[in-house]
């Protein structure tokens, strides 16, 4: 039963800011593969939360002149609350600041020390606040007079003071055994030869505990010590699953974790560190990093410190939420950067959703209701052009699960659309409201072909577009429980004679 498990996460959002199209975008990927799993029969547990420790975080906190808890039990709420927003389906939401949190990264850390892999020394280079991370010489430059991370373009602060380090250099090898046997680890593949380039550059050992500031977990036993934030922060997905209690169900269930999902600056956190950090400790990696690309606005990330954010809750008032979750999903592909703006926003929903599945759904559903006494029923074979569309969209369906699986929401999308575009051009062709009075029967087959498309298109994009597809299956009687996938294995959709209830305009036309 174990592989009918499925450990989903989200980075946990630093609550240094208010959340941008760039967050939306991370937890709005995971949720629809948490959906699709769901609804394929999974039994998925979805995390997502807030990393609260570290001096970007005491920094904030002094900013806005709150002490560092009050601060976070603020900005959390606002990410707490944007997850409903946003309308993901997590099973909980976790705090670093939390007790089971703080348990947690105690014992993995004692651990480490255990094992051997954590020893006293001093730390001399660079660190970005913004980033939380360290980086090695080679990769500074120099930009107008300041010192900044060529990597990810943030300034970097000269550090120098006591620090535990982790034998990150002990594991070079081990690790790049470990991503050689696990060749699906890293996704996609162009992520996993960055991350074995990376490593194979050589690993220094890394400091993992910080002396100049105190808003952090202590380091057990050195109270001058606090955990630094990554270490801290990457443990939330074991403290989710009552870690260190490794007989309880959750963590029996669901650990490994299946899927991280990140984008692909923090990248080497995920795919370096943290199986480092959990081979020494003696537990199993988890068994995929997916690394998405940026949400772009004119060519650069979407960050705060850059000033080029797109609210998600504007667009959501402005838009809706099931146009704007579809819209990111489309748009960006996969794993690669991507340009939003308003403008592809509105093209978008008129496109694919107003003028194709919307209008697809509500030219059935009307024609049903005004002809047919909201009833249809299937009788006698299908005709030439009726299997001609089913084994298109067979074709079309073939790889479905296995684009889920490779992360590849994007082809995903481009097939299922594909099936409504199809659908929409067979109704223009079979003409069934020419049929009325000379082919009954046949114009019932036309019009059950169609809702058994709508059907199954509705199915393959609930996880984007949860509120809409659900109308659409209401409206068809279809219950909760058969909202599945079987019909990828050739199980009926719906019955041969079906009544189907009202369904009200799904996309509103946009004015451009
Ligand atoms: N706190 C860390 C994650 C710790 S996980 C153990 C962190 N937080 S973050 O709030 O800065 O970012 C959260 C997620 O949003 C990351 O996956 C990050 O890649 C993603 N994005 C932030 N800006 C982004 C874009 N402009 N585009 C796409 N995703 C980006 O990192």
């Amino acid at each position: 039963m174990k592989d009918k498990n499925f450990f989903i996460t989200t980075p946990i959002y630093y609550p240094s800011g208010h959340p941008h199209m760039g967050h939306a975008y991370s937890s709005i990927i995971a949720d629809v593969f948490a959906r699709f799993k769901r609804n394929d029969g999974f039994n998925v547990f979805f995390l997502t939360g807030t990393d609260e420790h570290g001096l970007k975080i005491q920094k904030s906190a002094e900013k806005s002149n709150l002490d560092p808890l009050t601060y976070c039990n603020n900005i959390s709420k606002v990410f707490k609350d944007l997850s409903l927003q946003l309308n993901l389906s997590i099973d909980d939401f976790i705090r670093t600041t939390e007790e089971r949190h703080k348990n947690s990264v105690n014992d993995l850390w004692n651990r480490l020390v255990k094992s051997g892999d954590i020893y006293l020394s001093k730390y001399k280079g660079w660190y970005s606040v913004s980033d939380e991370a360290y980086y090695n010489e080679d990769e500074i430059i120099d930009k107008n007079g300041k010192k900044i991370s060529s990597f990810s373009g943030s300034a970097v602060e000269w550090v120098e003071e006591e620090s535990y380090f982790f034998k990150l250099s002990a594991w070079e090898k081990k690790l790049l055994n470990f991503y050689e046997k696990n060749e699906k680890f890293i996704f996609p593949l162009s992520r996993r030869n960055e991350v074995i380039n990376f490593v194979k550059n050589g690993l220094k050992d890394l400091s993992v505990s910080r002396t100049s500031f105190t808003w952090g977990i202590k380091v057990p036993n050195n109270n001058h010590h606090v955990i630094y934030v990554w270490l801290d922060a990457l443990t939330n997905y074991l403290s989710a699953l009552n870690y260190p209690d490794i007989n309880n169900k959750l963590y029996k269930d669901f650990w490994p974790a299946s899927l991280h999902v990140i984008g692909k600056d923090i990248l080497r956190f995920h795919a370096i560190y943290w199986p480092a950090f959990l081979l020494a400790a003696n537990i199993e990696p988890p068994k995929r990093v997916f690394g998405h690309g940026w949400i772009l606005s004119g060519d650069e990330k979407m960050s705060k410190s850059r000033g080029n954010i797109l609210n998600p809750i504007e667009i959501i008032d402005d838009y809706g939420i099931d146009e704007m979750r579809y819209y990111l999903m489309k748009e960006v592909s996969h794993g690669s950067d991507g340009n939003i703006s308003i403008q592809n926003l509105k093209n978008c929903i008129n496109s694919d959703l107003a003028n194709n599945y919307g209008n697809l759904c509500q030219r059935v559903f009307s024609f049903i209701k005004n002809n047919c006494n909201n009833t249809v029923n299937k009788k006698g074979d299908y005709s030439q052009n009726d299997k001609k569309i089913i084994s298109e969209t067979n074709n079309l369906s073939k790889n479905l699960r296995m684009l889920i699986d490779n992360q590849n929401l994007n082809n995903y999308i481009k097939s299922v659309i594909g099936i409504s575009f199809l659908t929409n051009k067979y109704i223009n062709d079979e003409e069934p409201w020419k049929l009325k009075k000379s082919n009954i029967n046949k114009m019932n087959n036309i019009l059950h072909l169609s809702l058994v498309q709508i059907a199954k298109i509705s199915i393959l994009l609930n996880p984007i577009m949860p509120k809409s597809t659900s109308k659409v299956l209401d409206a068809l009687n279809i219950n909760l429980k058969d909202r599945n996938y079987s019909f990828l294995d050739g199980n009926k959709i719906i019955p041969d004679k079906i009544k189907i209830s009202a369904l009200n305009i799904l996309f509103k036309k946009i004015d451009k």
